[in-house]
């Protein structure tokens, strides 16, 4: 199994969607500007969804046309629909990332469809991505449970999972939206994504909000999963379930990595000052431990 982590770093986009300060455009675009220059491969920098629903990213095109993007690097954002496709490619996206969810119930809160529905309206935005030569990443929430629903089954998520990459998505991420699960259950999960699509496609998204994150990342290392999903300072959360704090923090998984002898191709010093600046700007404290204590150091 290759000793190679990938990291693709959501914090412009899953961080800041959260967040209930109003932060500058000017803000976001330092912030990727940031991340970039520490040598990150993969930033999803925004996401082009109803500003009805999330307001915190309507400046969407000014964010997408304002940072300086590095070429080499992938800078995918959200949309969940052909209108955002649209919006995107306007604004100069090569990368796009379409999501649904395990759990009907998330899925009608959080898109007001069924996942059904989801899928269906993702069906032009494929048909446009294969034409437009546009690569696709693919997102499934809840798959460790549900605000609403509780319980999610793993087969639900399997065929989901399937379904998506089928579809063309080149890796499909597991969202752990809530942040719920543990180590067995998340390494159960991924030996059963891996019987129907190959482990290479699948990433790791782990909310840290019972701290289960980096115990998540490890069960899944153990099982071949090779990409995971992280936020500077551990920014984060979804404004549709109530609760769920911030993804695991960038600075964290880049400290188990290279601990464990993995290469990411990151290293902590720089991360550990962009995520003090961030939290600095959004005035909140810094929800990285290795974060903070390499800033200690400093
Ligand atoms: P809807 O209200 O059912 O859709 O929302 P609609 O088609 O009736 O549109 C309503 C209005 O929005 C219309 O405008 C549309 O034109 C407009 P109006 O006629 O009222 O003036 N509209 C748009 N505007 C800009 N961009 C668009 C767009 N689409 C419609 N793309 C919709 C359906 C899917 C649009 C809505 O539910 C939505 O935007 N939901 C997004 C919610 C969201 O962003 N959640 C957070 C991201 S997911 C997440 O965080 C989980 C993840 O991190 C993984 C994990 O942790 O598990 C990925
Ligand atoms: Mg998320």
């Amino acid at each position: 199994m290759t000793n190679q982590v990938r990291i693709v770093e959501v914090g412009p986009r899953d961080g800041l969607q959260n967040e209930k300060m109003n932060v500058p455009t000017g803000v976001k675009i330092e912030l990727i500007n940031r991340l970039t220059a520490c040598g990150h491969s993969a930033i999803e920098v925004t996401s082009f969804v109803s500003p009805k629903w999330v307001p915190q990213l309507s400046d969407a095109a000014e964010v997408f046309s304002g940072f300086t993007p590095k070429s080499g690097v992938r800078y995918p954002v959200l949309v969940p629909n052909l209108v955002g496709y649209e919006r995107a490619r306007a604004a100069g996206a090569t990368e796009v990332a379409v999501f649904t969810a395990a759990s009907e119930a998330f899925s009608e809160k959080n898109t007001n469809a069924t996942i059904a529905q989801t899928l269906e309206r993702f069906q032009p935005i494929f048909e446009r991505a294969k034409a437009d030569k546009i690569a696709v990443r693919g997102y499934v929430s809840c798959v460790l449970g549900c605000p609403y629903q509780g319980e999610i089954a793993i087969d639900d998520v399997a065929r989901i999972a399937r379904t998506l990459h089928l579809m063309g998505c080149y890796e499909v991420s597991l969202g752990d939206t809530i942040g719920v699960g543990t180590p067995n259950k998340a390494r159960a999960l991924m030996l059963a994504v891996a019987q129907v699509m190959p482990a290479s496609a699948i990433a790791g998204h782990f909310h840290d909000t019972y701290g289960q994150a980096l115990a998540n990342v490890m069960a899944s290392l153990e099982v071949g999963v090779r990409v995971f999903d992280s936020s500077i300072a551990g920014l984060g959360g979804c404004p549709y379930a109530k609760g769920a704090t911030g993804n695991l923090a960038t600075e964290d998984l880049v400290y188990l990595v290279n601990g464990m002898g993995m290469d990411c191709g990151l290293e902590l010093g720089e991360l550990a000052q962009v995520g003090a600046w961030i939290s600095h700007k959004l005035g909140r404290e810094n929800q990285s431990r290795a974060g903070r204590a390499q800033f200690a150091k400093l």
